[in-house]
């Protein structure tokens, strides 16, 4: 197993490119189920979990092909086999993605549950309950979930909770579905309403994406497209914190930087300078060290939970001490108990850590249990004094694509090894 060694203590400072965003590539691969030519997806970024899609549609029969650029033509005529096999469901969650597209065009899909996760239990049962009131006919058995509907039909759903891949599963069924369907207390996320852009370019009738209600007028197909998925949000925060930890000044390009309005706001409290383009965002933490910040993670807009160990990290080394509370996840401080190990002083309290910030952590050997806290584990190694070996990197490689190219091109001192 690879790990990254990181010898920290270097400002960064440079200019990097923002990749394609993870979690709107793997809803939009899945929507591919739903076209009746191929489609096309472009600024794909190259990540584990897209590998892991490709293996998945490849495995149903589904032809694929990528060219140099990561541009993937999907044509999923060729399609033999409505099945996700448990083997590469409990690898990635999203992987549930293509229960609704392949039940709507295809009237049946059998897919496993994608079952525990280190961040908490992480139902799908909203899913299920929403595609159940569309009309189909659902029973989970020996862990798999088997659906069938002859054509699903419109509805209101009014979701309990807010979920982004349940109102994404919920959006692409209905874009077949026959009539209208209404979901009420829908994810507000950027990813949501790239995926109804990309719905809507393949002739669907999506609008709303991006409120709390989404309306669907179901359409008898959908055509083959060419679609660029947006930048990633999450990537783009990551290494603004990067730069704010080391006390650097970094640029980052190809992003849309009001996707990440409630991130660019906290970094603004911990004493960065922040300029904004249409297309850029800038960070100078003139070498200063950053203020703690209170934080309290929500669905979008307010501040994401995918950007919550990242702070934590941040905070763990700033100067006075702060709260942060994560109500979107159960069990999303794995990362606290490794940041320990490497002196900071973080106490956690129900879904609560409090910081004091440490003047300096010491690099250690940690581990990685899930994807953010690998990042905030790669960020505490920028600052911390020798160097911080970061284990079990594959939670990573399923989100960041070339993090170590990125952060050395920024003046990090890092390295992969093989394990
Ligand atoms: C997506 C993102 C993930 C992000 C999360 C929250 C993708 C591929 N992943 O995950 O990076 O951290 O949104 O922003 O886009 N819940 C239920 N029942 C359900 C569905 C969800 O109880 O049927 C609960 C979950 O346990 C969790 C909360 O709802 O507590 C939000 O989860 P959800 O938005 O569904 O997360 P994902 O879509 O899995």
């Amino acid at each position: 197993m690879d790990k990254l060694i990181i010898s920290g203590g270097y400002p960064l400072s440079g200019e990097i490119r923002i990749s394609g965003a993870k979690n709107a590539a793997l809803p939009i691969l899945a929507a591919t189920l739903l076209a009746d030519g191929p489609v096309t997806v472009g600024n794909i970024p190259h990540l584990h979990d897209i590998t892991t899609t490709m293996e998945l549609l490849g495995r149903m029969g589904v032809s694929l092909i990528v060219d140099e650029r990561m541009n993937i033509e999907v044509d999923p005529t060729t399609i033999r086999e409505l099945f996700a096999p448990y083997d590469l469901v409990k690898t990635m969650r999203a992987s549930i993605l293509v229960l609704g597209p392949l039940l709507s065009r295809f009237g049946e899909a059998v897919v496993s549950l994608p079952g525990g996760c280190a961040i908490g239990s992480r139902p799908v049962n909203l899913h299920i309950e929403g595609l159940s009131k569309m009309g189909a006919d659902i029973r989970v058995e020996g862990g798999y979930i088997h659906a069938r509907a002859k054509r699903l039909h419109g509805a209101r759903l009014v979701m309990d909770l807010v979920t982004v891949t349940g109102t994404e599963n919920l959006m692409m069924a209905a874009t077949l579905a026959k009539g209208t369907t209404i979901i009420e207390n829908a994810a507000r996320e950027p990813e949501v309403v790239d995926l109804a852009n990309c719905l809507n370019a393949m002739g669907g009738n999506v609008t709303g994406a991006g409120s709390a209600t989404i309306v669907v007028e179901g359409v008898d197909n959908l055509r083959g497209t060419h679609y660029d998925v947006l930048p990633d949000r999450i990537e783009s925060g990551t290494y603004l914190v990067a730069a704010a930890i080391t006390g650097g000044k970094i640029k980052i390009k190809d992003t849309r930087p009001w996707m990440l309005d409630a991130v660019t706001e906290k970094l603004r409290e911990t004493g960065a300078d922040m300029e904004v383009g249409d297309t850029w965002i800038s960070l100078d933490m003139h070498e200063r060290r950053p203020q703690a910040v209170n934080i309290t993670t929500s669905p979008y807009p307010a501040f994401p939970t995918d950007m919550q160990a990242q702070f934590t990290a941040l905070n763990a080394v700033s100067e006075g001490t702060a709260m942060i509370s994560e109500t979107v996840f159960e069990n999303r401080f794995m990362h606290v108990h490794e940041l320990q190990r490497m002196g900071a002083d973080i106490r956690l309290q129900g879904n609560t850590a409090f910081t004091r910030g440490v003047g300096r952590l010491t690099g250690a050997p940690v581990m990685a249990t899930d994807l953010r806290a690998s990042a905030s584990l790669v960020l505490a190694g920028l600052v911390a004094e020798g160097d911080t070996v970061v284990d079990r990197i594959y939670h990573i490689d399923r989100g960041y694509e070339s993090i170590e190219e990125k952060l050395a091109k920024l003046g990090a001192r890092i390295r992969r090894v093989p394990g």
